[in-house]
């Protein structure tokens, strides 16, 4: 292969890009649509697998890590610290094809582009595919990344159990992912992270890329409300106390209130189950789920405290609640010079830009705790994500991995050049 005279003329193959996304699509194909690959099944365990032999494909030396994450590191040319990307490859139910899966295969792309051009930068690039990112199968979500952050501790992490009753450590071991490294093995400078939007607003501005300087706030909660289960023909409404009826109240003044008030910015009941569960029993226990999300940490603990006073007032009138936290995080800034470097390479590529908050978590917000991090958004065609339609352009997904490319090249070359020491 002809070597690139600079490195502004080095390109990722899209063709690659692309065609791997696609066979990491395919595993864990559901049959109602989509892929549903949750954290440490069978399939997580096969796609896994894939992405280590891409990564030694690619010339990254491969490590696994206590909770699972993969570290794929192309040595550099000094022993200056690492510069970092990476994202997740579990899934929801029924999930999209690029959801994280397109930040890690652009990741894997850039290390075997910089290993094929035979130039390798000053600084270490490495690829980081976190454990659980999603937290449907194990919460709290962003686990592996939590773990490096030091947000749970390891022996915690490994000590959670799924609702079909297995751990993390002993579905590590089954699918053969349970590595010896230490999480924080890798200390990079940067971690820079390349995800699709899923949400509308690139799209709408006719815009390519989104530099994301700050991520909102999440609250997930599980709700449990107990009431007296009862026959449905016989019992007059006055007499009742009826589980079921009183969650679908509460969870409707929950939403209600972002609707109206716009605190919590946005909220969800994902998910709502009654018991005994039979069309002619007034449910006697109700448990739903609540993901509430802000980014501002007042308006987020005002929703939650919302939240604690209805149940205090079901308490008070004969109910017995419990709530249970699952998953929290405060919203997180990025760092603003890494955000300004992105911008700066964006510009120099042709790309435009524009900065921008991301409504959906992910791993960069617990790196953020780690090093200077950020992240770059595509657009998501229709703002859908979390659904098998999700789709990004093909000449998208290739530019946002040009863009990853250029700036983690500039990073590994001239890591000083964002947050070099004060002069003063
Ligand atoms: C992760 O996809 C999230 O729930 O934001
Ligand atoms: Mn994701
Ligand atoms: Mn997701």
């Amino acid at each position: 292969m002809a070597r690139p005279s600079t490195p502004a003329a080095l390109a990722i193959d899209g063709d690659r890009l692309l065609r791997r996304l696609r066979e990491l699509g395919e595993i864990g194909a559901d049959p109602r649509g989509g892929r549903t690959r949750l954290a440490l099944t069978d399939a997580d365990k096969a796609a896994r697998e894939l992405i280590v032999r891409w990564l030694s494909e690619a010339g990254a030396a491969v490590r696994i890590d206590r909770i699972g994450n993969i570290h794929g590191v192309l040595e550099g040319r000094s022993d200056l610290p690492p510069i970092a990307t990476g994202s997740h490859i579990d899934t929801v139910v029924r999930a999209g094809a690029y959801d994280g899966c397109y930040g890690v295969v652009a990741g894997i792309e850039v290390l075997q582009t910089l290993s094929a051009a035979g130039e390798l930068p000053r600084a270490s690039v490495a690829v980081l595919v976190f454990t659980n990112e999603e937290g449907v199968r194990f919460a709290p979500d962003l686990l592996g990344s939590r773990v490096v952050a030091e947000n749970v501790a390891l022996e915690d992490a490994l000590a959670l159990h799924s609702a079909d009753g297995c751990s993390i450590d002993e579905e590590l071991r089954r699918i053969g992912f349970a590595g010896s490294v230490s999480p924080r093995e890798l200390r990079p400078s940067h971690f820079v992270e390349l995800h699709i939007e899923q949400g509308p607003m690139l799209e709408a501005e006719d815009l390519t890329i989104g530099i994301v300087e700050a991520v909102q706030g999440h609250s997930w909660w599980r709700v449990v409300i107990e009431g007296v289960a009862n026959h449905a023909g016989t019992t007059p409404m006055a007499l009742r106390r009826d589980a079921g009826a009183t969650a679908m109240q509460l969870a409707c003044a929950l939403i209600r209130d972002a609707e109206e008030r716009g605190v919590p910015n946005v909220a969800t009941v994902g998910t709502i189950t009654f018991e005994p569960g039979a069309i002619n029993v007034v449910p006697g226990r109700a448990t739903f789920t609540i993901d509430m999300r802000d980014d501002s940490v007042y308006s987020l603990r005002r929703a939650e405290q919302r939240l604690h006073e209805a149940l205090l007032r079901l308490d008070r009138a004969g109910y017995t609640t419990h709530a249970q936290c699952t998953s929290r995080h405060e919203p997180v800034v990025f760092d603003d010079e890494l955000c300004g470097l992105l911008q700066r390479v964006a510009a120099q590529r042709g790309l435009a830009a524009r900065r921008m908050l991301s409504g959906a978590s992910h791993d960069a917000q617990m790196m953020a705790g780690v090093c200077p991090s950020a992240m770059i958004f595509v657009p998501s065609h229709r703002g859908i994500s979390h659904n098998p339609a999700e789709h990004t352009e093909p000449r998208q997904l290739v530019q946002g991995a040009d863009l990853l490319l250029h700036a983690l090249l500039e990073l590994a070359n001239n890591p000083e050049t964002c947050h070099a020491p004060s002069s003063l």
